[in-house]
């Protein structure tokens, strides 16, 4: 039951770190991105049922209306029609992440769809099958399936270890409770003639303390930052907010947005910061703890 709770799992992916390095023939953008998750997130779980349904809940739960083009189901019918049996099981899907936040709420529960769903079933199939049904599911869903730090570059699919990040680093999630869509990003970005990056250099070797490791990612950035507080300016408050904070080390905005993060020392830091008055706004999410690590037995 406790691997099938892991399993089940899907923890908001932050991308410390996102460089937009090129554009595909189809339109699907090269990136370049140090991916960590939180732990907190969203939780999937399964229990008897002969037909394949989801119900959801939780605080984001409304703002969800289960569709048959749920991501949770269409990877439940991807993973089946890979394995060649009839999907079942009644999924409930506890939605505790905003919706369209680019912290990848709908990507980790497809992930977690996957990963929980290959268990129920007893399939035994690799990660290398996995990978490319995560790929089809969305770009970043193949990085959600490791739910450990990596470097992913392509359009999601070419992962990459990093050095760990320091022992103990805290992390604040703060979203200001407006939808950020993924393409309208990237049309902004094109629209302001924004040329592309060039990938990041890498990392050779681990950060002992929280603030080298928040100087080192000072020098990247997020490229799609700009052109989400064009769309979307409370974003820059949210920044200002999340950089205003007790111990703050380091503050940028998450994927396409809306969601920011803030990097401290600890994560009692984190958390206090998250508690505080400042960034008690109405409409605002804020979630202060740690990074998310996976028991061996659950990857
Ligand atoms: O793959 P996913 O469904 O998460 O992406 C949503 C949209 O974001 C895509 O349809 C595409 O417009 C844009 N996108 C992109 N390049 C990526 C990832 C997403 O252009 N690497």
């Amino acid at each position: 039951m406790r691997l099938e709770e892991e399993s089940g799992f899907a923890p908001a992916k932050v991308n410390l770190t996102l460089r937009v390095t090129g554009r595909r023939p189809d339109g699907y953008h090269l990136l370049d991105s140090f991916v960590v998750f939180a732990d907190f997130g969203d939780r999937l779980s399964v229990g008897p049922d002969s037909d394949l349904s989801l119900t959801v809940t939780g605080p984001f739960g409304a703002a969800l209306a289960p569709s048959e083009d749920n991501l949770v189901l269409r990877a439940a019918r991807a993973l089946a029609e890979t394995a060649g049996i009839v999907p079942f099981g009644a999924l409930r899907l506890e939605k505790n992440l905003p919706l369209a936040s680019g912290i990848g709420g709908g990507s980790s529960d497809a992930a977690a769809a996957l990963r929980l769903l290959s268990l129920y079933w007893g399939l035994t199939v690799p990660p290398e099958t996995l990978a490319p049904i995560a790929l089809r599911l969305g770009a970043d869903v193949p990085v959600c399936l490791r739910r450990l730090p990596v470097r992913m570059a392509g359009i999601g699919e070419v992962i990459s270890p990093v050095p760990a990040p320091p022992k103990g680093l805290g992390l604040l999630l703060v979203n200001p409770g407006l939808a950020c869509p993924t393409p309208a990003i990237f049309r902004a970005r094109a629209a302001a003639g924004t040329p592309f990056s060039a990938a990041d250099a890498v990392p050779g070797q681990g950060f002992e303390t929280a603030a080298a490791f928040a100087q080192a990612l000072a020098a990247s950035g997020n490229d799609l930052e700009e052109a989400a507080i064009s769309l979307t300016p409370e974003i820059g408050a949210v920044l200002a907010g999340i950089a205003g904070t007790a111990g703050c080390l380091l503050a940028r905005m998450s994927g396409s947005g809306a969601t920011c993060f803030g990097l401290f020392p600890s994560v009692a830091e984190a958390e206090a910061a998250a508690a505080g008055a400042a960034l008690r706004r109405p409409g605002w999410w804020v979630w202060g703890g740690g990074l998310y690590e996976p028991p061996r037995s659950a990857l």
